[in-house]
This record gives C-alpha cells, structure tokens and sequence, in this order.
C-alpha cells in the first residue's frame, strides 16, 4: 500500500535520521516505467514523454530542483509525487531527470542563475501515534515558483529579507497513514547555544495535501533544533517530535 506521505518542501542536507524505508531509492527506470509512464509515455494531458528534449528543456529553465519540487507537490494534471506517495524526493529527483534524457547522455539544461544544488531529503519522526515530516526550503527556492502559483502565495507570500526559510510539517496517522487535517502545529526552533523562538505553522492545502507551514529566519551555517508539537483535532495530548539540522 502507498504511505501517504506527502512531504512539500525539503533541503535537508544532514538528516540526523534517515529512516530505512527512504533509504535505498529504487531505480529511475523502474520508477518512471512504473509509476510516471501511465502519463508521460502516454503525453496524458500535455505531460511532456520522456527524452522529448524539446518539450522538457524550457521547464529545466527553472532548475532541476524546482522541477524535483514540482513532481514532490504535483502540478498542473499531476498529482503529488506522480500520484505514488512513498517515492522519496531521491527516487523522484532521478525519475525527473530520465524523464529529460532516459539515456543519461545529455545532462539537463541549467539556468546560468540557477542556485547551486540542494541536498533534497525529509525528517521523520513519529511520537503519539503520528508520523511527523518536516522539510525546510530557503526563500530564494520557494522563488523558483511563479508568482500565481499557490506557494507562492502561502502565508502571505514569500518574504524578500535575506536569510528567510520555509518550513513545512506534514502530519500522518501512523496506523492508518491517513492525512492529519485540522491539526494544530506550532514549531519552536533553537539556534544551538541560543534562546529559543517559536512559529505557529498555518495549515496551507496545495493540489489537495495539507501541510502546515511558515517562514522563520534562520542563521546560515548554524546548527539548529527544531521542536514540533501537533495536537490533533479532538486529541487530549500534544504529541511532540524533535528534529536536528545544520544549515548550508
Ligand atoms: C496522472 C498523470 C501523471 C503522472 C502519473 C505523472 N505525471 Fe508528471 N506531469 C503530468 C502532466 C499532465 C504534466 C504537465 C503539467 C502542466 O505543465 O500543466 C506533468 C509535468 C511534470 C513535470 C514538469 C513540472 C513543471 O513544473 O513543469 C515533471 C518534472 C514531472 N511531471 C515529473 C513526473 C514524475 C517524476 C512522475 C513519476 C513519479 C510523474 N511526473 C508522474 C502528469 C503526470
């Protein structure tokens, strides 16, 4: 059965746990023979076929990562994570790429200002029978979304100051897998050595997957522990998990 794990935004280049089932990424042929393929060799709906060059290069214009991005959130006729929610972004970052050149010969297009490679990855933790993700995602990616589109347009849109981040928590029932709406998330983030400050996340449904996210400002190259408390619509206690994560 597919994890409903939908995870929008990510960038995480030390995840302190890797949980085992996103470890080993299955092949980007398999992938997209088994799940892109229904679309993409069939050009459903405009999606472009895989190694059509032409009709992938001006998308590659935006960067791969915002491509990978819009394979993680869905887009247009393509629902989250092509419609299969236990690829992890690795698994989607090579499917993406095939897409482009199956062959692996010629390497994508990039954008002269696009911005040096992220590290795309998640956070899992589970606590009080829910699985929490946590992804992080600075401004200036979030800026490789055009400007109508819907995260764009969260929580009031993208900053301009420096040094901005998106956070964004998805929220699972652990036994069912099934999507936590409604949820109350509240985030407290700890520049290591320095006081604590605190976000409440606000709940932001894209293409039908709600998470819950914000913008916080955080310090380059610092270490930092981010503390998520979830409490569950009728749920007598918080649940609370921890993540640890040194910036770029
Ligand atoms: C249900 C059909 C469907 C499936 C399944 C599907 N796609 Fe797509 N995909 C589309 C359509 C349609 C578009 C074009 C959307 C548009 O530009 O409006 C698209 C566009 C894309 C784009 C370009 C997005 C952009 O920002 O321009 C990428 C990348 C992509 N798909 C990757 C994938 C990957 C990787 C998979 C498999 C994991 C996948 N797709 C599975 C229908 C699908």
């Amino acid at each position: 059965m597919d994890r409903k794990l939908f995870l929008a935004v990510a960038g995480f280049a030390a995840a302190v746990a890797v949980p085992a089932a996103l470890a080993a990424d299955r092949a980007p042929a398999d992938v997209v023979k088994s799940q892109c393929g229904r679309c993409h060799e069939a050009g459903t709906s405009g999606a472009p076929k895989p190694g059509d060059k032409a009709a992938w290069a001006p998308r590659f214009n935006k960067g791969v990562d915002a491509l990978v991005l819009s394979a993680i959130r869905g887009h247009g006729g393509m629902p989250p994570r092509g419609g299969k929610a236990d690829l992890t972004d690795g698994e989607l970052r090579g499917a993406v790429l095939y897409l482009f050149d199956p062959t692996g010969a010629t390497k994508p297009p990039v954008k002269a200002s696009a911005a040096a490679p992220v590290a795309v990855g998640l956070h899992k933790a589970s606590a009080g029978g829910l699985d929490v993700y946590l992804g992080r995602m600075s401004a200036e990616q979030m800026r490789a979304y055009p400007a109508g589109s819907p995260e764009a347009k969260m929580h009031g849109g993208i900053p301009s100051g420096s040094g901005y981040h998106h956070i964004n928590v998805s929220v699972f029932d652990a036994a069912s897998q099934a999507q936590v709406t409604g949820a109350t998330v509240e985030l407290e983030y700890q520049q290591l050595g320095m006081g604590g400050q605190k976000a409440t996340l606000e709940a932001a449904t894209v293409a039908g997957q709600t998470s819950y996210g914000a913008y916080v400002r955080l310090a380059p190259k610092a270490n930092y522990n981010f503390l998520v408390r979830v409490k569950k619509p009728g749920a007598k206690q918080e649940a609370e998990v921890r993540f640890q994560e040194k910036l770029n």
